[in-house]
């Protein structure tokens, strides 16, 4: 395993961690570092094994659910068949989210839960343009759905039946990435924020963060020869198992692999141990200027 993940032997969901360790988890998280549990499952009860093949999905690729009001998106399964996918991912959003509570309980007050996913189409080999090809190295950000600052913190369980790995590919720190890439950011021109709201392109208005994030994303995705030569670690994460990382900050491709369950938090940048560890603030030391 690569010096940049740190593993945990932990099999249960709910298990109560020592001040130390919760206290080296949140560290370690907000330097960058990937939080590995190679034991802990998530299972899937008898039936729902139905639900590991790649047809229930559409165009999309992934099974969007959320937990606050229990929506369903991406699938082409009945009505009935997708009530109880959603309860096997309301089980994943609570499980995750109980994990997170115990083990980063300063986050505990201000970690906001976002949509579930549910991933079961092979990821090598899939047609998709260079901005939507994760098998490339690139930090995460959405287009249409404005961080304004926050952080995106993101749960991974690998719950493949054959026991085959994901593979992912994990790139330099966060500071060395931003370093190279800030000299071709660009400002955004006046108004450019609020028409694309308008216009209802985004869902909220973006910041110059966002603006800014979006920018060292399509960068580093078109950048053949980055990805090629930039420093990286090759990882598997093993079936049965889980991850944590801030996916803002952690350059990471995912290059191969099947089946998997996501979740992602929100936390604002103000709820961390460290906010200069934080994509918004060393952007804005960099630029020497708000950005959110
Ligand atoms: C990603 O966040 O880029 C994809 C991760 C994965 O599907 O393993
Ligand atoms: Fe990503």
């Amino acid at each position: 395993m690569s010096p940049l993940v740190c593993e945990t032997p932990e099999t249960d969901w709910k298990a109560s961690f020592s001040r130390e360790f919760q206290q080296a988890s949140l560290q370690h998280l907000e330097e960058g570092f990937i939080l590995f549990f190679p034991n802990l499952s998530f299972h899937l009860t008898g039936d729902e094994t139905e639900f590991l093949s790649p047809h229930i999905v559409r165009k999309s690729k992934n099974v969007s659910y959320s937990v606050s009001n229990r929506e369903i998106k991406g699938t082409v399964l009945t009505k009935q068949a997708a009530f109880r996918i959603g309860n096997l991912m309301h089980r994943f959003a609570e499980s995750t989210r109980g994990l997170l509570y115990n083990l980063l309980p300063r986050y505990r007050g201000s970690l906001k839960q976002g949509r579930t996913s549910f991933r079961p189409v092979e990821i090598a080999g899939r047609l998709t343009s260079w901005r939507k090809d994760d098998t490339r190295l690139h930090v995460d950000c959405f287009p249409s759905t404005p961080l304004r600052g926050r952080r995106i913190l993101r749960a991974f369980s690998n719950v493949n039946p054959a026991g085959c790995p994901r593979h992912w590919r994990v790139g330099e720190p966060f500071p060395d990435l931003a370093e190279r890439f800030f000299p071709k950011l660009k400002t955004s021109f006046p108004g450019m924020h609020t028409l694309l709201h308008l216009l209802c392109l985004t869902r909220a208005k973006r910041s110059e963060y966002d603006h800014y994030m979006l920018q060292l994303h399509d960068y580093m995705k078109q950048d053949l020869d980055y990805q090629k030569n930039a420093r990286q670690d090759a990882l598997e994460f093993p079936a049965g198992g889980t991850w944590l990382l801030y996916t803002d900050q952690v350059s990471h491709a995912a290059t191969a692999g099947q089946f998997q369950l996501e979740q992602t938090f929100y936390l604002p940048v103000s709820a961390m141990e460290r906010p200069a560890t934080s994509p918004l603030r060393i952007l804005e030391k960099m630029a020497g200027r708000c950005l959110a």
